[in-house]
């Protein structure tokens, strides 16, 4: 298999998206994936102002108060914005649901295609569900996605040391350790070491990362 872009895909185009992922249950529910929609800004809203104190230590820091920047007025720009980065493939911005319902996103950012074929990936859950295993579920399948369909060779998620659920996420699905980087993003008000972690497509065994969650017990095909 070769991971050379202009081979695989000679027009040019940006493989893998649109796309709806739907393959995995946990004990909440069945745990899918599909492009974030203008609608989802009432529930996108909610979650992100219930959840300030949940989210807030983890998020790259922004200009304006947190109520005012989760407005549910503020979704269509970002929604917009998201989409566009989708239709020119610099990113996959994933909606996470349970059940349908929307509780997180997955965003795959930065894609940067030849030579590299690369990209970073972030999440969040809804502190309702969180510790029930969404977020791994979540992104199992998009990172089965991505060296699937998408074509990419090299995911990379970058993590603050005391995030212990987010490491853990990251450990499950068997992202490995590369090294710590320094004063790397500013978060919560100052620039934060973080650990990064990255998988290539060589490590991902044939059953893929969803595979590997099933023959764990972890999930099951939805
Ligand atoms: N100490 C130890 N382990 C913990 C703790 C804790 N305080 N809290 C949770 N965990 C464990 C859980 O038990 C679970 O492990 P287990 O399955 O072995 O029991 C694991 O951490 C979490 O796994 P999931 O349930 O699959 O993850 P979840 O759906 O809860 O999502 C997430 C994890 C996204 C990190 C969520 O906690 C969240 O939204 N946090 C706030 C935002 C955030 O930190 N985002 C990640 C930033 S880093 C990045 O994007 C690469």
């Amino acid at each position: 298999m070769t991971h050379s872009y202009s081979e695989r895909y000679p027009g040019g185009r940006h493989p893998g998206w649109p796309v709806v992922l739907e393959g995995l249950r946990v004990p909440a529910g069945v745990v899918g994936l599909r492009p974030v929609r203008l609608r989802d800004g009432a529930t996108w809203s909610a979650i992100r102002i219930r959840d300030h104190r949940h989210l807030a230590p983890w998020e790259p820091t922004m200009p304006g108060a947190w109520a005012q920047r989760h407005a549910t007025s503020e979704w269509p720009s970002r929604w917009l914005q998201l989409r566009s980065a989708g239709r020119r493939g610099t990113a996959l911005p994933f909606a996470v649901t349970l059940d349908g319902e929307l509780v997180g996103h997955v965003m795959v950012g930065n894609i940067v295609r030849e030579p590299l074929l690369s990209a970073y990936v972030g999440y969040w859950v809804d502190a309702r569900v969180s510790g029930g295993g969404v977020i791994t579920a979540a992104v199992a399948q998009v990172v089965d996605h991505c060296f699937g369909p998408v074509g990419l060779h090299r995911l990379e998620a970058t993590v603050r040391p005391e995030n212990t659920p987010s490491l853990r996420v990251l450990a499950k699905l068997g992202f490995r350790e590369e090294g710590l980087f320094r004063r790397y993003l500013d978060v919560d008000g100052g620039w934060r070491d973080h650990y990064c972690f990255a998988l290539t497509a060589e490590e991902v065994g044939p059953g893929g990362l969803a595979g590997r969650l099933v023959a764990a017990g972890r999930a099951a095909r939805g």
